[in-house]
C-alpha cells in the first residue's frame, strides 16, 4: 500500500474526495498525514475526524521556511510517504521540501495552466471572459504553478453561469480527476 500526505490550507473538499476514493477502494493508498499552515483550517478538523495525523503549524513561529520544512520532511520520512499531494496548499514549496521529495510532489490548480497562475485563478478567468475553463494537475517546482503538467480537464463556460456555478463545475472535475491521477502515479511507482 502506497502512502500519501495531503497538504492543504483551507476547506479540504479535495482532501475529502481523496479520502472517499480510498474508502470506496477506487484509490489504493492511505493518507498518512495532513499538513496545514493554518491551525484553524476546516481541513484540519476534517482530517482529525478521520483519525488522520495532522501537522498544523504557524509559519510565523519559525525563523525561516527551511526550519518548518525540515520538520515536515522529518514527518514525511517517518511515514515513508510516496507522494505529496498539494490540495489548496497556499504556499510555495522551498528547497528543503523540493530536494527531499523531488518529482514526488503534485498540485491541483483551478485553471488551464499556463493561464491564470496564482491566487483566485477562477476569478482571473471570469474577469478575462474565457469561454473554456478547467483544471490542471502538475508536478511542483520552485515556481508558482509552473511545474510539468500531468493532466488537464476542460469545460465550456455557458453564457450566464454564476461564479458559484462555475466553482461547482471546477470542484466536480477536481474531485474525480485528482484521485484518479494519484492512483495512476502510484501504480507507475510499483
Ligand atoms: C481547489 O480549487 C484547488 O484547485 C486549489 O485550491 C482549491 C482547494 O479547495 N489549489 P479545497 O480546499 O480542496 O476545497
Amino acid at each position: 500500500m502506497k502512502s500519501i500526505a495531503v497538504f492543504a490550507s483551507g476547506t479540504g473538499t479535495n482532501f475529502e474526495a481523496i479520502q472517499k476514493a480510498i474508502e470506496d477502494h477506487q484509490l489504493e493508498a492511505s493518507i498518512e498525514c495532513v499538513v496545514s499552515d493554518h491551525r484553524d483550517a476546516k481541513v484540519v478538523e476534517k482530517a482529525q475526524q478521520k483519525n488522520i495525523e495532522v501537522f498544523a503549524f504557524d509559519p510565523k513561529s519559525y525563523p525561516s521556511k527551511k526550519d518548518y520544512e525540515k520538520e515536515i520532511v522529518t514527518l514525511l520520512d517517518s511515514k515513508k510517504v510516496d507522494l505529496v499531494v498539494l490540495a489548496g496548499y497556499m504556499r510555495l514549496c522551498g528547497e528543503v521540501l523540493l530536494n527531499a521529495y523531488e518529482g514526488k510532489i503534485i498540485n491541483i490548480h483551478p485553471s488551464l495552466l499556463p493561464a491564470f497562475k496564482g491566487k483566485d485563478a477562477i476569478g482571473q478567468a471570469i474577469d478575462y471572459g474565457v469561454k473554456v475553463m478547467g483544471v490542471t494537475i502538475h508536478y511542483v517546482d520552485s515556481g508558482m504553478d509552473s511545474g510539468k503538467i500531468i493532466a488537464q480537464r476542460s469545460f465550456d463556460v455557458e453564457e450566464g453561469l454564476s461564479r458559484e456555478e462555475i466553482e461547482a463545475s471546477i470542484h466536480a472535475i477536481e474531485h474525480v480527476l485528482y484521485p484518479s491521477v494519484i492512483q495512476k502515479l502510484l501504480e507507475e511507482m510499483k
